[in-house]
């Protein structure tokens, strides 16, 4: 399929996982892709492999320096982005009582004021029948111990995905989201773990999933490009949970 032929995507933290697959998928249907992270060395390597229709931007999603040059920046490969992936970020979580002020602002600097300055500016590039995605989480839905702040951070955007929908219907972009399940990537790359901690947390979790495995960041993928896609043409202001179905079935 050529869904994406002659189309532009802006994929925030595309340098892996879930925005590194979208990235793979959009460019293969023929489109391409301005992907952002944060240092030089993540964002060249995942241009590399992404190929020539690819371009890579530093940008930090929690510096509000960096989310205001996003405009120059994006500027520079293309006057048009057809898909706006917001997808920047990582999780970080502990007790209530762990929490300080700097791990509060942290994560809602990076997961809700990274997203909304990411639309912001991006907006005079969107025209009639260009799309924004959002990516929130499962834990908006499930209760967890440590992820008070990950959890309500996420819950916020939820409400751009409502908020942002209504505001920009006139302008016919079409704002939806994504909600994934435990995904198969880096996510817990910025707790503090180590790799063996990473595996034990990921072995405790996996029997608690109806599909007994974790979701490849291609399945998520997949679903982000359907909702970029004419297909859902008539979907707006939407969330698709892409999590095996552990939100409804426990
Ligand atoms: N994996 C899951 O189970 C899961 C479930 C629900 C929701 N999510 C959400 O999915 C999104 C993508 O995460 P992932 O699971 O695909 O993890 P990942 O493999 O670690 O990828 C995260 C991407 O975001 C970039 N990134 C992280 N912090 C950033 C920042 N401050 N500014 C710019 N880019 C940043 C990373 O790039 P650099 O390292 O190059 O900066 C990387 O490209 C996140 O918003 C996460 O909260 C994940």
């Amino acid at each position: 399929m050529q869904r994406f032929k002659d189309k532009f995507a802006l994929i925030t933290g595309g340098t892996n996982g879930m925005g590194f697959a979208t990235a793979q998928q959009f460019i293969n249907e023929g489109g391409s892709v301005i992907i952002t992270g944060r240092s030089v060395e993540t964002v060249n390597k995942a241009v590399e492999q992404l190929g020539e229709r690819a371009f890579g931007i530093v940008s930090n999603a929690g510096s509000i320096k960096d989310l205001m040059n996003l405009q120059q920046e994006v500027g520079k490969y293309t006057e048009t982005i057809d898909l706006l992936f917001a997808n920047a970020g990582y999780g970080k979580f502990a007790p209530i009582e762990y929490i300080d002020e700097a791990f509060f602002d942290e994560l809602f600097n990076m997961l809700v004021k990274g997203p909304f300055f990411t639309v912001q500016q991006i907006l005079p590039f969107m025209k009639n029948g260009s799309s924004v995605i959002f990516n929130t989480s499962v834990a908006t839905e499930i209760s967890m111990p440590n992820f008070s702040i990950y959890s309500a951070a996420k819950s916020a955007v939820q409400s751009f995905i409502k908020t942002f929908a209504t505001e920009l219907t006139e302008r016919r972009i079409r704002v939806n989201g994504i909600s994934p399940g435990h995904i198969k990537t880096n996510i817990f790359n910025n707790t503090g773990l180590n790799p063996e901690q990473i595996d034990e947390a990921v072995q405790n979790i996996i029997p608690t999933i109806p599909f007994k495995r974790q979701g490849e960041p291609s399945e998520v993928a997949s679903a982000v490009l359907f909702l970029a896609s004419d297909e859902a043409s008539y979907i707006h202001g939407a969330e698709i949970k892409i999590d095996a179905g552990i939100s409804v079935v426990g």
